[in-house]
């Protein structure tokens, strides 16, 4: 089938390679030229495993190609947009700007029976508010939510555990074209929901909210543990036994961050504000704030274990993107508790195998070493913020002890073996835990 994908940022990329790897004809259309460059020469413009394969595949097959050229949508039987959907510069209800430029520039080039399937995140009754622009060519819109996490963005997208595809009433047409599209999910009878655009759109912000609400609740699990001598972990493991419960997403520490999780509860607490009903996701904002406290605490945390300042102190942060396989930093925990302890004055080094890139862009005032070891070296106290496995598994405690100043360490994910560190010198420090 010929598929356009407007927006080729994380969603946009992946999805456009992902259509062509399943037999698809694909052409991405991205406004930012510097982005269709890279990715028409194969070379993805953030790291994300398993794409830039993929990536070239297509291109090598010619069933993939990518243009700045709105005009080449024309003759694709369906379009798909994911572009941005930013947290507004003033206040937290999510800007549709790129939808509306995307919507109306492929205006032009669309043809009756053509559907535009929405990928990109929106408030609930964005669908509704787009469909007559696009029913006035003979074209469908359609709202097909991504639930794709990042460091897994290719496998989610070509095996996903659910789709699901809001459509005008009546239609089953749209639906099934979307089939013949997820072709390879459908023989594997993935579950296909078909239901209507507001429950669509409120599937993706209702699915985000609650996996949110999940880490913070094992959070304020955790601050409660903290000062009752109790292990939040071991709290984890015992309630996750509940399948109604389950263990995934309880994992406590320094709480949530990325391009989703943070901007999604945000906007969703606003949006519902606008319908009147802003007291029935209210704790969301409470969710919110607990996620918040984590990265503070971190930080306190630092300073209890140096003594009470960290003025001065080397402290090396093994971590920048907001969590393992990404090098994604926005909004990410572990640089906003680096940046808080820089903030107190103390000399805060920082490594990552991936995001050090991004995150010297955006925070030039720390030190930046990429050689692990070298950034422990001299370390006064250090710091685990992303979970790593080349800090969770393959850092031995002992070899870490020979190279610092101080053997402290704060385990910002309690993503460490406690014990194991501890009979290699160290104090250890957990979140929410003895
Ligand atoms: C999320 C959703 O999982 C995905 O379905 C949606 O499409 C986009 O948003 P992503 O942002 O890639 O995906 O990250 P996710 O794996 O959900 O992690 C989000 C944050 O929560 C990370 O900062 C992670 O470190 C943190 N987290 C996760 C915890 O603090 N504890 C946990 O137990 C799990």
């Amino acid at each position: 089938m010929k598929i356009s994908v407007i927006g080729c940022g994380y969603l946009g990329a992946v999805h456009a390679a992902a259509m062509a790897s399943i037999g698809h004809d694909v052409v991405g259309i991205d406004v930012d030229e510097r982005k269709i460059a890279s990715l028409a020469t194969g070379e993805a413009p953030f790291f994300e495993p398993g794409l830039t394969e993929i990536l070239s595949e297509g291109i090598a097959s010619r069933r993939l190609r990518f243009t700045t050229d709105m005009a080449e949508a024309q003759g694709a039987a369906v379009h798909f947009v994911g572009v941005g959907t930013p947290q507004q510069k003033d206040g937290y209800a999510a800007d549709l700007t790129y939808v509306n430029a995307a919507i109306d520039g492929l205006l032009p080039f669309l043809s009756p029976g053509d559907i535009v399937a929405g990928k990109s995140t929106v408030p609930v009754g964005t669908a509704a508010d787009l469909a007559p622009r696009v029913a006035a060519t003979g074209a469908t819109l359609v709202w097909n939510p991504e639930f794709l996490r990042e460091g897994f963005a290719v496998q989610d997208t070509v095996d996903p555990d659910r789709l699901v595809v809001g459509v005008p009433e009546g239609d089953d047409r749209s639906a099934d074209i979307l089939r013949e599209v997820y072709h390879p999910a459908v023989a594997k009878r993935t579950p296909f929901i078909v239901t209507d655009y507001a429950t669509a759109e409120l599937v993706k912000v209702a699915a985000n909210a609650f996996l949110a609400t999940k880490i913070s609740f094992i959070n304020a699990m955790a601050e409660i543990a903290e000062v009752t001598g109790a292990d939040v972990t071991q709290l984890a493991d015992a309630i996750g036994h509940d399948a109604r419960i389950g263990r995934r997403f309880l994992g406590a520490g320094i709480g949530f961050g990325g391009g989703c999780l943070p901007k999604d509860i945000r906007a969703f607490a606003a949006r519902a504000e606008e319908l009147g009903r802003g007291e029935s996701v209210n704790f969301l904002r409470e969710v919110d704030a607990i996620n918040m406290r984590r990265r503070d605490r971190a930080a306190q945390l630092v300073v209890e274990a140096l003594g009470g300042s960290v003025f001065k102190k080397n402290i090396t942060v093994l971590g920048a993107a907001f969590k393992p396989h990404s090098d994604d930093i926005r909004d990410s925990p572990a640089l906003d508790v680096a940046v808080k302890l820089h903030g107190l004055g103390a000399w805060v080094t920082v490594t990552d195998p991936e995001a050090l890139k991004n995150a010297a862009r955006v925070h030039p005032q720390l030190t930046y070493v990429d050689d692990r070891d070298e950034a422990l070296r001299g370390a006064d106290a250090v710091l685990v913020v992303t979970e790593w496995d080349e800090y969770r598994r393959e850092l031995a405690p002992e070899h870490a002890a020979s190279l610092v100043n101080g053997t402290i360490v704060i385990d910002g994910r309690n993503c460490l073996d406690a014990a194991a560190w501890r009979t290699a010198g160290w104090t250890y420090y957990g979140m929410g835990r003895p």
